[in-house]
């Protein structure tokens, strides 16, 4: 039976490129996934965008004069390049300034609100001495009463990870100008984390299956639940879906409220580009559905508490939950949310189920929450403000995605904190990537191209042909279950180690010196090195897809072993169109399965599939970093 399997991918801040840290921590290793279980047949449904709110974007724009949209309307598309470029394969990328994402994240907060998880507060926000203006928490810094580190943040420490808000810090200063901010009386809206407190314990307690330190940095962040501010004193962000405040252009709803939704509000975008708007649910309000989030440590929280109390406070509430639209939402309010989808395929207006012969359904928790460590880079922790900095988009203008995709795998921050040193990146690419996979498909292909011009007719397998063809198919179990259990790193160690024996085989065997004299032996060792590529290069291609399609196309197969993907266009009611990385994935030929290797098939001329690097190219990136 196939699966439901979302894969909900951390959304990159709008504030400027990502840099190899980033896509090591969320891209890489939730496009492995999402490939991984298209290729077993799964229903994946893999969604994120640009998170494009709060202060992380309106600091961006300030600091170069110009409109927080207008950053966000930039880096959004350059993201979108980087992500394509890297081969990213999102059923939905999207952004969080669409009209569907504020429908969905303020049917979430009125929700929440009319059950009575959201509590109003008078709190002390801090304004800056200097201006009068609003200091965004993150431009608060002071020591973390927790940890006693001097430079934490009014959002968070990065000592200890803890959340923090800008009135918590001992000795506050602003980073803009050192002065000290003064503390004023705002109302704010909080999310009353402390009602899913022990739920919330027992869900985590028992989730066996997530990293451990995931499970243990939730269950110790649990201990001390406090009501969390949901609002923020900024011009910029999603309006608060209540009368007195929807149109007030000085208070929004918190960044990260909104973002964690797009995970739902992304699906549903998908379900109604796609022609199908109620298909979103398969994922979300089906119990057998699985949802991973891939994301870098410091999201932990989001992803383990915060989101999973907001959905278990929706519950089968609101628009969504499948119960009746009508009777919960405006039910306490005046004016009802207008929720209305146009997209360019329907124009009609689409009103979302009004969950009529629906049995009301909660939506999904998460199943796993893999969190990566940091990418340190030559030593030192990635800072763009330091200039400590390898963008995406400078690593692919010079070399192949999948050089960059093998090395974020084999050596990136899967389980603990891994520095990118460009001795390394070259090492790995000429020593492993070109040396032992490259290398094996080379020679093969060269070889038979050659000599065969097709995949030619085996005699009797000997033993060692035999044996070495057994070893290589045993890849689909254990390499598989390594992949499910999202242990990239091992998997991929796998794949290499199976190559390695064929390799090993081949200069056992000899075939290029056997051909001279037994041509029949020989094309029975090229057969049984081809039936081992022919398997391995379903095992690559999670993981390196451009040169598993290239090598895919070069065994004489056709079609797409897993691809492409593509932009497109949508407007809404607004008039305001966004752009959306996706891909139809449903024609894929690829299969997580053996398949037959068809004898006579004409194979097409082979090239190399990696570049090996002029170890040159090790200085001249150090001297671009300025180190
Ligand atoms: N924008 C955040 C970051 O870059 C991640 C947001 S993930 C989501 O750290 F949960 F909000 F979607
Ligand atoms: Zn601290």
């Amino acid at each position: 039976m196939p699966e439901h399997i979302l894969v909900a991918v951390a959304w990159p801040y709008a504030n400027g490129p990502r840099h190899i840290g980033h896509v090591a921590g969320f891209g890489v290793p939730s496009d492995i996934f999402a490939r991984y279980h298209r290729l077993r047949g799964n229903h994946v449904l893999m969604v994120s965008g640009t998170d494009e709110h709060g202060t992380p974007i309106t600091l961006a724009a300030d600091k170069e004069g110009i409109t927080a949209r207008d950053i966000a309307d930039r880096y959004s598309q350059v993201i979108g390049d980087d992500l394509f470029n890297l081969g990213l394969s999102y059923d939905t990328f999207t952004r969080t300034t669409t009209e569907n994402h504020y429908a969905v994240t303020q049917d979430l907060f009125k929700t929440l609100y009319d059950k009575g998880y959201i509590l109003r507060q008078e709190t002390l926000g801090a304004f800056s001495a200097t201006t009068g203006r609003t200091l965004p928490d993150r431009y608060v810094e002071g020591t973390c009463p927790i940890c006693g580190y001097k430079d934490a943040r009014g959002d968070q420490c990065d000592n200890c990870g803890n959340q923090l808000d800008p009135v918590d810090l001992i000795d506050p200063r602003s980073k803009v100008d050192g002065s000290t901010p003064i503390f004023k009386e705002t109302e704010h809206f909080l999310l009353d984390l402390p009602a899913f407190g022990e739920r919330l314990s027992a869900w985590i307690g028992s989730q066996d299956h997530w990293r451990p330190n995931v499970r243990s940095f939730s269950l110790n962040f649990i201990k001390e639940l406090k009501p969390r501010s949901i609002t923020r004193d900024l011009d910029w962000g999603v309006p608060i879906p209540l009368p007195e405040y929807v149109d007030r252009d000085d208070k929004k709803i918190y960044v990260w409220f909104d973002a964690v939704i797009g995970y739902l509000s992304a699906s549903i975008e998908w379900a109604n580009n796609r022609g199908t708007p109620e298909a979103w649910r398969d994922w979300w309000q089906s119990p057998d559905a699985r949802h991973y989030y891939f994301m870098g440590k410091d999201n932990i929280v989001f992803h383990t508490v915060i989101w999973p109390g907001m959905l278990l406070g929706y519950g089968a509430g609101g628009v969504y939950g499948g119960g009746s639209a009508a009777a919960t939402v405006g039910a306490q309010q005046a004016e009802p949310l207008q929720i209305l989808y146009k997209t360019l395929d329907s124009l009609e207006e689409l009103l979302p189920s009004d969950g009529v012969g629906r049995p009301a359904t909660p939506l999904q928790l998460p199943y796993n929450v893999v969190s990566s460590e940091f990418l340190t880079m030559e030593g030192k922790k990635f800072s763009s403000s330091r200039g400590v900095v390898i963008y995406v988009n400078d690593v692919l203008s010079r070399y192949d995605a999948d050089s960059l995709r093998y090395f974020l795998t084999i050596a990136g921050p899967e389980n603990q904190d891994t520095d990118f040193t460009w001795a390394e990146f070259v090492r790995r690419n000429n020593d492993e990537l070109v040396a032992t996979w490259g290398n094996l498909v080379n020679r093969t292909l060269t070889n038979v191209y050659k000599n065969f011009g097709s995949i030619p007719q085996p005699a009797a397998l000997s033993e060692s042909d035999a044996a070495v063809i057994a070893q290589v198919e045993g890849g689909f179990a254990s390499i598989g279950e390594l992949l499910a259990g999202a242990r990239f790193k091992a998997a991929l160690t796998e794949a290499m180690r199976l190559a390695g024996l064929v390799n090993i085989y081949l200069s056992e065997q000899e075939p290029w010196k056997v051909i001279k004299v037994d041509r029949e032996r020989a094309a029975t060792i090229w057969y049984t090195a081809l039936r081992c590529v022919h398997s391995l290069r379903i095992y690559f291609t999670p993981f390196l897809p451009f040169s598993s399609q290239k090598l895919h196309e070069y065994l004489g197969h056709d079609g797409f072993i897993a691809g492409p993907l593509e932009f497109k266009e949508y407007t809404e009611a607004s008039g305001r169109s966004h752009r959306v990385l996706t891909g139809d994935y449903t024609g894929w030929v690829g299969r997580w399965e053996l398949s037959d290797l068809p004898v006579g098939q004409a194979l097409r001329e082979p090239k190399p599939l990696f570049k090996k690097l002029d170890e040159k190219v090790v200085e001249e990136e150090l001297a671009r970093l300025g180190a």
